[in-house]
């Protein structure tokens, strides 16, 4: 059966959710903002979900209609075959957001669409009440501009969700959004690949896993897992077809430091859980005493923001310590995802060759490229 999937990124990351799902194999790819829609098989699901990178959910679209009243709203929605996902047995809850809609109310749009998927579920199965015992359903009602899209939540938890991450360190990006700064940054996994400030290990372990061709979401369960129209063995499958493509170990040249010993432990310990342990090499080390002999490298990294660390006066220091360590070094990439405006007047190099606005959270950065040359073949 053919379904519509969308894939829901951070604004700057639709491009990179695009190739991901161009490299899965599907195809009819529409990008909007935080939307990467494609064709796909029912039984696709599980693939979308255990591969897909720097996504943030996989949405099953249900319909996308004009809705500029409660009645529009109501009517449409109860005629959608919802009884073809949604079990006698099913728990089932509705979350809202409108835009720039006649319907302002998120809160009235999510009863409406419960009432409307209740009576429409009443009638298909003959009954009157609902356990609510079974597999748990989420619909999403996302209204713009009078345009109403409802899905189903594929994904349950958030994909950034990976289940290594235990312990997080302080300020931690999300595992989708590191995964979506490593390929922005064309790393492939012959390249070395620093980040002297790693924290808790997020940008590394994501590129090990990449470089491993490791599914990120190999430990972790999905919602659409306990919905009878995807065969168990289309999970299985996916799963088994996972495990097989994981490359061998202890290839990478992945290195991490910072100067928080608590946060060195703790990548260890994530690594270990994302099964990328001998690809990385932690130590504890400020970076201002770094010292790099190699010629041709790539770094990503996020130093503190000052915002959120209130580290003020260490950020000087960091940055003129960066500016030191690669003013000569025209083989090396930096990459530096900051939201200090400042970051560009201490890192004398070069002007940045691009800077992207990124969206960590609700904290506007923007992450600075500055290419080097590439290593003689
Ligand atoms: C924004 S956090 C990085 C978070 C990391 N990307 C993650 O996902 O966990 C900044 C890190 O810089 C580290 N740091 C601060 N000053 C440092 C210095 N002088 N040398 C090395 N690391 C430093 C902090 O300990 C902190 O872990």
């Amino acid at each position: 059966m053919k379904v519509t999937l969308i894939a829901t990124a951070k604004f700057g990351l639709e491009m990179i959710v695009k190739q991901e799902v161009q490299a899965l194999g599907f195809d009819e790819i529409v990008v909007s903002d935080g939307r990467i829609e494609f064709s796909a098989n029912i039984t696709d699901i599980p693939k979308a979900n255990l591969w897909l990178r720097a996504a943030d959910r996989v949405l099953l679209k249900i319909a996308e209609f004009p809705a500029h009243t409660f009645d529009d709203l109501f009517e449409q929605t109860t005629a959608l075959p919802w009884e073809d996902w949604i079990t006698q047995d099913g728990q089932f809850t509705v979350n809202a957001k409108t835009h720039k809609s006649a319907l302002k109310s998120a809160r009235s749009c999510q009863s409406i669409v419960k009432k409307a998927v209740v009576e429409r579920l009443k009638s298909a199965y003959q009954l009157d009440w609902f356990p609510e015992t079974g597999a748990a359903f989420t619909i999403q009602l996302a209204l713009v501009r009078n345009s109403a899209l409802l899905t189903l939540d594929t994904s349950g938890v958030g994909l950034h969700k990976r289940g290594y991450r235990q312990e997080a360190g302080e300020a931690p990006l999300k595992e989708t959004f590191a995964a979506g700064l490593v390929q922005l940054s064309f790393w492939q996994p012959d390249r070395l690949l620093l980040d002297p400030m790693c924290g808790s290990g997020t940008i590394l372990i994501e590129a090990a896993q990449l470089g491993r061709n490791i599914a990120p979401g190999l430990n972790r369960e999905f919602a659409a897992e306990g919905w009878p129209a995807i065969p168990a063995e289309a999970w299985a499958d996916a799963r088994q077809e996972a495990q097989n493509a994981i490359l061998p170990g202890g290839n990478l040249q992945l290195q991490g430091s910072d100067i928080d010993p608590a946060s060195i432990e703790i990548a260890r310990s994530n690594a270990a859980k994302a099964g990328v342990a001998e690809d990385i090499a932690f130590e504890v080390k400020d970076v201002k005493k770094l010292w790099i002999d190699q010629q041709y490298g790539m770094v990503i990294t996020n130093p503190p923001y000052g915002i959120r660390m209130a580290e003020y006066q260490n950020l000087n220091a960091i940055y003129i310590a960066l500016n030191k360590m690669f003013r000569k070094k025209d083989g090396w990439s930096v990459y530096v995802l900051t939201a200090d405006e400042k970051f560009p007047d201490y890192f004398k190099r070069a002007r940045p060759d691009r800077v992207r606005k990124l969206y960590n959270g609700t904290i506007q950065t923007n992450f600075y490229q500055y290419y080097g040359r590439k290593p003689p073949t």
